[in-house]
């Protein structure tokens, strides 16, 4: 048992880690309680890997509250290093933000911090640490935020499929390169092994005629994700925890780290049957799951196309005529040709910047600028030309707000759902507007975590 082991035992011992339900302590006291802290993880492969985790699991627990409720949370750092957490999705009070150094201290190790939060929007959200995360989140620091509806959704039943991409080394445990400039430089940390749901290719239950509601998340550093159902429709009902008039989206949906989809499939097969569930990438198809239907027979499948969810109280009215507007220029990366950039307040040539981990920038700053993006005046509308001046792609995420891709690539999109991350290729000029309506400070950055750590975040600031 190694000592960090020992150290989360004795803290269980010592009653911290124990629910913190106290009678009559009334709001003091809150409802969940994570403790972040390194387990051995069997995830499928050749051994269990050296994880860090919530609770002693991957994913996390799953935490819901309904829509409109307040979500109150002990973390307690276990690891041996500083962290925070981040509630992705939600359109939450600045303070509970969880971005150390910006919202809050970092949660020092062996330190206590309650996150206590009300979650205006339902929805499939995540949690994941935001701190040295291209390490943290990859060691399996994320879970499920589920916002539920006031009234229950019709479906038979939901199902969290949780993917993520974890890199393994030759010994079979997940490799410690974390941060290295090559992934930094071009797609991030793109793994060798996909788990759903913190294990490998699953058997996932089913009986024929079940209608399911899938909440799909991308908790990868770095890989976008396109998965497959053979033979079954998707029904795309949200994006991002938000409402979206329900589509067919063929077999198939596509996420980049951090988006989530809810769709809703149709159980058709017949039973007995074995379904793939598949990962399709540039060589090909991966297996990541099954659909495993069970032998015994099931009713008839649903005909009907199942119905819009209510809407979340989210303010759609854009002011475009007067918003406030930006452009923000992303350049580095490998092949690229950003020559310079300012990191720290001076500006920098490639091979110092390469010397001080930074291989992107943004609007020419490579890092977190003393100075924001802008500064908008609460409730004004906000319109960002995202312009990716290089060949890698990106997924671009705006922290306490959901925003529309109003245009891209010159084409208008006047009904493109609303989002919390969207993914831009190579050289795509994307322009993204949202009602800048949560005072605070706002990270906005690339989700690739290694772009991130790289350089390639800014921030806002809403009065
Ligand atoms: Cu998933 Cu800065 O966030
Ligand atoms: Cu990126």
């Amino acid at each position: 048992m190694d000592a960090s082991r020992r150290r989360f035992l004795r803290t269980v011992a010592g009653g911290v880690a124990a629910p913190l339900m106290v009678p009559g302590a009334g709001a003091a006291a809150p409802a969940h309680s994570l403790e972040l802290y390194p387990a051995t993880i069997d995830i499928g492969g050749d051994r269990p890997v050296s994880a860090w985790t919530f609770n002693g699991r991957i994913p996390g627990p799953e935490l819901r509250v309904t829509r409109g409720g307040e979500l109150s949370v002990a973390v307690h750092n276990g690891l041996q290093e500083p962290t925070a957490v981040h509630w992705h999705g939600i359109r939450i009070a600045n303070a509970m933000d969880g971005v150390p150094g910006m919202t809050q201290e970092p949660i020092a190790p062996g330190a206590r911090f309650d996150y206590r939060f009300t979650a205006p929007d339902a929805g499939t959200f995540w949690y994941h640490s935001h701190m040295r995360s291209s390490e943290q989140v990859d060691r399996g620091l994320y879970g499920l935020l589920v916002v539920e509806e006031e009234q229950p959704y019709p479906v038979d039943r939901e199902l969290p499929l949780i993917v993520d991409d974890w890199r393994l080394d030759e010994t079979g445990d997940i490799s410690a390169d974390f941060g290295n400039m090559h992934d930094a430089s071009h797609g991030g940390r793109l793994g060798n092994w996909i788990t759903v749901n913190g294990v490998s290719t699953p058997d996932i239950p089913v009986s024929r005629g079940e209608r399911l509601r899938l909440r799909l998340v991308n908790t990868a550093n770095a890989r976008v994700m396109t998965l497959a159902f053979s033979g079954h429709p998707l029904h795309v009902i949200a994006l991002d925890g938000q409402p979206v008039a329900p589509f067919q989206a063929g077999e198939e949906v596509t996420l980049a780290p951090a988006q989530r989809a809810d769709v809703v499939v149709d159980m058709t097969a017949e039973p007995g049957a074995r379904v793939p569930i598949q990962l399709v990438h540039q060589r090909g198809v991966l297996t990541v799951a099954h659909l495993a239907y069970r032998d015994t027979p099931g009713s008839a499948p649903r005909q009907q196309p199942p119905p819009a969810l209510p809407p979340n109280p989210l303010d759609t009215r854009l002011q475009l005529d007067r918003a406030l507007r930006r452009e923000l220029v992303m350049a580095g990366g490998a092949m690229g040709s950003m020559a310079s950039a300012v990191h720290r307040g001076r500006e920098m040539p490639i091979r110092e910047l390469v010397g001080q981990g930074m291989a992107w920038s943004l609007n020419g700053v490579a890092g977190l600028p003393e100075q924001p993006l802008f500064r908008a005046p609460r409730g004004s509308t906000v319109v960002l030309d995202l312009v990716n001046d290089n060949r890698w792609p990106h997924a671009m995420h705006i922290h306490g707000h959901h925003f529309r891709v109003i245009e891209g690539n010159g084409q208008s999109l006047p009904d493109s759902p609303w989002r919390d991350t969207t993914l831009l290729f190579g050289f795509d000029r994307v322009t993204v507007a949202f009602k800048a309506d949560n005072p605070g400070k706002w990270l906005l950055h690339c989700h690739m975590i290694e772009h991130m750590a790289a350089g390639m975040l800014t921030w806002f600031e809403v009065a």
